[in-house]
């Protein structure tokens, strides 16, 4: 198995408690989960395999950290490595910003070379509008802690199995 790296961002607690479930599940040691707020790109380098995850906030923005952190892929290069991205957000009140956080850092590690793994239909979800959908799929895991909680465990041992599978 690949040197796998998790890296969350989260205001409330939600990506990062999907964070160690998804990390539970590969069997990521709880030392390769991070808080992308004290992260450095040099952290993120050091893997393989990168499992990214954010919120949205505001209006279809990165969650802060990620936000914060945003100026420091300016010049990374991720050819090599297979990234997975995994987004929290909410469809019922942010109908037209679904997920948008996963789809700004999907562009960004997209163009500096990351091979993206884990895009997941958009089934079962109702929305409006969203910039994580490229070809009528999510770029990564959509969760929604605020109104398909229950979907969560069993939608984190569907996408893992997944994943597994394309490392
Ligand atoms: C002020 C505010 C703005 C939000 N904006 C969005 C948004 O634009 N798009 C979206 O999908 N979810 C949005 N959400 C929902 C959050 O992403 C969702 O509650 C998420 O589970 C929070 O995860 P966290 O605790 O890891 O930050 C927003 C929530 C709040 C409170």
């Amino acid at each position: 198995m690949k040197n796998i790296g998790i890296f969350w961002g989260s205001e409330t607690g939600n990506t990062r408690a999907a964070a160690e479930m998804i990390g539970q599940s590969l069997g990521v040691p709880s030392s390769n989960i991070r808080n992308i707020a004290s992260a450095t790109l040099d952290d993120l380098a050091a893997f393989d395999v990168l499992i990214i995850g954010t919120s949205t906030w505001g209006a279809g923005e990165l969650q802060g950290d990620w936000d914060s952190f945003f100026p420091k892929l300016n010049g990374a290069d991720f050819s090599g490595k297979s990234v997975a991205f995994f987004g929290l957000g909410d469809q019922v009140i942010y109908a037209d910003y679904f997920q948008d956080a996963m789809g700004i850092l999907y562009d960004e590690f997209a163009a500096r070379g990351a091979a993206v793994v884990g895009a997941w239909p958009d089934e079962g979800y109702e929305y409006t509008y969203s910039r994580a959908v490229r070809d009528g799929v999510f770029v990564g895991l959509a969760l929604d802690a605020d109104n398909q909680d229950d979907l969560t465990a069993s939608r984190i041992s569907t996408w893992v199995a997944q994943l597994q599978g394309a490392f």
